[in-house]
């Protein structure tokens, strides 16, 4: 039988679980295969590929002087939720990172530290490049079924099952390309984190939501109105996470959320309505109510595992519309809204 090692130097496609989400790779220097990865995905070309490795040693032989802060992260982050996003050198295939007809300057590169990440990446050889396993506009994958419920067969050689993931988000990429480093998503490595160990105040470009930048981010709008543009990251602009039904999220006491959706949900059968509750009160309201409800657990870390298979969740339940429950955006609760967000494509309200 064919390891899944083998099965990326051979130029195929594996999906495999990273500590963050299940990702689906193949050998980054082979164009045939990664282009494979582009249609399997329905990806477009212009949104480019993280590349794995298998030490920090890799990432500097492909980096072209990456800033000093880079090799703190690398010391304080690595193996681990961290991407980093440097200057190309100059020596590697132009396209590489990207799609192969077209030409990147940078590269964005993570060391994972799930150890069947590790095995696969050490076995294969290779550096690996890997999306989230899911279609494009679909929730990142957390369990290797999502992968499954996603793919038909052909479009992917082996799915590698290595249960639930540890932490259910994305992760962090960091803009590195400049002297001032940036994160451009955030996710398990906080931006607090970040700051303690490099001692600076560091800017998040990609966040529509975070307790500095509550005010920007009022009522009902879209991804294409957030604060920065043009995207730094060229993932940004696209519609993400997305579940089926259309969500809202709502911010304020759980009392309050709960007469807003009673006022505000468009049936009269709560059968259709699906509520994501982080508080026991919403929880025990919705459940009264008799309405589609799942809890996205007492903690961040929990929330931050559950969001993803949630949405999906919601989507083979069939709801008609979906209302989420805010959590208070500060270290991972600025990940865990970034992507509730996107999912809600920007529809926020506070009561
Ligand atoms: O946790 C993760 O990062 C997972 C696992 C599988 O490692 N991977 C992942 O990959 O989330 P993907 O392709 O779904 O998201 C990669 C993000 C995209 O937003 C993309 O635009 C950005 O990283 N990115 C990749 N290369 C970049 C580059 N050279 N410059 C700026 N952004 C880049
Ligand atoms: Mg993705």
């Amino acid at each position: 039988m064919i390891t899944a090692g083998e099965m990326i130097k051979n130029g195929g496609l594996v999906a495999f679980p990273t500590e963050t989400v299940y990702g689906l790779g193949a050998d980054a220097f082979n164009p045939q295969a990664v282009e494979r990865i582009y249609t399997a995905k329905g990806r477009p070309g212009d949104n480019p590929l993280i590349l794995h490795v298998a030490s920090p040693a890799v990432f500097f032989e492909l980096a072209q002087n990456p800033p000093p802060y880079a090799a703190k992260l690398i010391e304080a982050f690595w193996p681990g939720a961290l991407t980093l996003v440097v200057k190309k050198n100059a020596n590697l295939p132009h396209w590489l990172g990207g799609h192969p007809s077209r030409q990147t300057d940078t590269i964005a590169i993570r060391m994972p530290a799930n150890p069947v990440a590790q095995a696969i990446i050490a076995s294969s050889g290779c550096v690996i490049a890997a999306p989230s396993a899911n279609k494009a506009g679909t929730p990142s994958p957390t369990t290797a079924n999502h992968v499954k419920d996603d793919f038909v067969s052909g479009e992917v050689d082996m799915i590698v099952d290595g249960g639930s993931v540890a932490l259910g988000l994305e992760s962090t990429v960091i803009d590195a390309t400049s002297a001032e480093p940036a994160i451009l998503r955030p996710g398990a490595v906080t931006g607090e984190m970040i700051n303690a160990t490099l001692g600076i105040d560091i800017f998040t470009v990609a966040t529509a939501f975070s307790a500095t930048n509550r005010d920007k981010a009022s009522t009902s709008h879209g991804n294409d109105s957030a604060p920065c543009a043009p995207p730094r990251s060229p993932g940004m602009k696209y519609r993400h996470y997305a579940p089926k039904a259309p969500m809202t999220i709502i911010v304020g006491a759980s009392e309050n959320i709960a007469a807003y959706i009673k006022k505000e949900c468009k049936t009269s059968d709560w059968q259709s309505v699906g509520i994501l509750a982080s508080s026991d009160f919403l929880y025990d309201f919705a459940t009264g109510e008799k309405a589609k409800v799942l809890a996205l657990g007492g903690t961040p870390k929990a929330a931050a595992q559950n969001l993803f298979a949630h949405l999906r969740t919601f989507d083979k339940l069939g709801v008609s519309e979906i209302y989420a429950e805010a959590i208070h955006g500060t270290g991972l609760g600025v990940a865990i809204m970034d992507r509730m967000l996107k999912a809600a494509e920007g529809r926020i309200i506070y009561v």
